[in-house]
């Protein structure tokens, strides 16, 4: 066992577990250059869909377009050439022109690309089910600025391409309990482009997510705090102790926010704070780790579990921002309701959605987990008034450059996953329908489980206090 300040050997219970270099992503090198000025009004799915979605709404505008001017012509023609017709011709295009603007323009709401009517419902042949993703929406938490990521869907993409044969490598083959392929891609993909100088990971278990971080920087240093050190686990079975990381684990654990951050980034020689990507994985409440880290100086964080609302072992970033003032946020515990007659429909597909009756808990308190603010794996969890849960998304929203979630790697036809529900998920990168796509990335030969365990895992940029 190591302990910290010293580093261990690289053991696994494959002898050698090859590192891949990312030859194609063509990432900044700075992490300042990972982020656009860029301003969306869409959640930040954003930007992960941004040209996907940008083409869709340009290829809708352009068929309207289309049809617009054919009505044109054709009311021109019965038209003829009397000019009695000619004011009728125009007020008609001109009521077709306002809806058409009113159906393609997204407008200033946080709206998720799974607003989409094109999704991935049809495929499981549910009567009307287009509309719900409206109605039930996918909240999000908006940034100070409406700052969004840099990277496009066809990064994503691009990215899977070379993640695929990566994860195929991994030692830990069944990693029940811990990251699947939706997250561990996201880990490594915004690993690979934020280049940082320092990797920090709360939450090992075997050293799943230890494996991603060095497959996508093969020489940072890396610090993992983990109450039992991954090495346990080899006794048992397959694990991954990575030689180049700090372990805070076993009798050497610290928790994060215990730790003398200032201290060990002297050690590491670490000036920049900017320059430190932190990976959480360790269920604790999400507003504790932004205060905690706030604190350190950090701004570059991931959350692997942003359970939604209703859901979940800690209180999350998802839950925090999900309010009335946002699309698809705030609920109400009606029972005869369109929203309950909806979830109602949902939770018989998806084994992760909530229906009106579990997301309520007494005196009709729906936010974080039936008003409960749940910490450390609900092992302990407390009440919060609606106001406190007002507030703490108002604090947030103020201290937050960036909010971006990993939409899944694919559509639920293509996948097969059965646990979580898409209406409440951005878009995924390789649409529902696009199964070539699929196969030719090589995502048919993974097992259906590696695509169970999607939550929304996000990436939050910090402002500079
Ligand atoms: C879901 S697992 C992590 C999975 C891992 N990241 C992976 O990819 O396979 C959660 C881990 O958090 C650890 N944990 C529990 N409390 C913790 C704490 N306060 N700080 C850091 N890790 C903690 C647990 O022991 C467990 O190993």
């Amino acid at each position: 066992m190591s302990s910290p300040g010293a580093s261990s050997q690289t053991q696994s219970s494959s002898t050698t577990t090859p590192t891949h270099r990312h030859p194609n992503l063509s990432a900044p090198s700075m992490l300042e250059r990972t982020l656009s000025s860029r301003r969306v009004n869409s959640c930040a799915d954003g930007d992960a869909d941004g040209d996907a979605d940008e083409s869709k709404t340009k290829k809708n505008q352009h068929i309207l377009f289309r049809i617009t001017t054919r009505a044109s012509n054709y009311l021109s023609r019965i038209a003829g050439s009397g000019s009695f017709y000619l004011p009728c011709v125009i007020i008609l295009l001109f009521i077709f022109l306002a809806f058409s603007f009113l159906f393609t323009s997204r407008g200033f709401v946080c709206i998720s690309s799974s607003y989409s009517p094109v999704s991935g419902a049809g495929f499981f042949g549910f009567d009307g089910l287009d509309s719900d993703f409206g109605s039930l929406g996918v909240p999000c938490c908006r940034s100070k600025h409406g700052k969004t990521v840099e990277w496009t869907s066809k990064d994503l993409l691009k990215g899977l391409e070379e993640f695929v044969p990566i994860y195929e490598t991994r030692p830990i083959k069944n990693n029940m309990y811990g990251m699947g392929f939706d997250h561990s891609f996201g880990l490594w993909f915004i690993a690979c482009w934020l280049k940082p100088d320092l990797m920090i990971e709360s939450g090992a278990f075997k050293g799943h997510s230890t494996w991603v971080l060095r497959q996508a920087m093969p020489d940072t240093p890396i610090i993992s705090l983990s109450p039992r050190h991954p090495e346990k686990y080899l006794k048992k079975g397959p694990a991954y102790v990575d030689g180049n990381c700090t372990y805070y684990a076993g009798k050497d654990f610290v928790d994060f926010g215990s730790i003398d951050w200032p201290n060990v980034m002297k050690k590491h020689g670490i000036s920049d704070l900017n320059r430190v990507l932190i990976f959480f994985d360790d269920h604790q409440n999400e507003l504790k780790r932004i205060e905690q880290a706030l604190k350190a100086g950090f701004r570059h964080l991931v959350f692997e579990d942003n359970y939604d609302t209703g859901t979940g072992d800690h209180y999350s970033l998802r839950q925090i921002c999900d309010q009335s003032y946002i699309r698809g946020g705030g609920h109400n515990c009606f029972k005869d309701s369109d929203e309950a007659r909806i979830r109602s429909r949902r939770k018989k597909f998806w084994e992760k959605a909530v229906d009106i009756e579990e997301l309520c808990g007494p005196d009709e308190a729906w936010w974080g987990v039936r008003g409960f603010m749940r910490d450390n794996f609900n092992h302990s969890n407390k009440p919060i008034s609606y106001a406190q849960h007002f507030q703490n998304s108002r604090y947030i929203e103020s201290i937050l450059d960036v909010y971006w979630e990993l939409p899944p790697v694919a559509g639920p036809s293509l996948t097969h996953q059965t646990r979580y529900d898409p209406a409440r998920a951005p878009s995924p990168i390789v649409e529902d329908g696009r199964y070539g796509l699929f196969r030719r990335l090589g995502l048919a030969n993974l097992d259906n489980s590696v695509f169970n365990g999607y939550t929304q895992m996000v990436y939050l940029q910090i402002s500079e206090q």
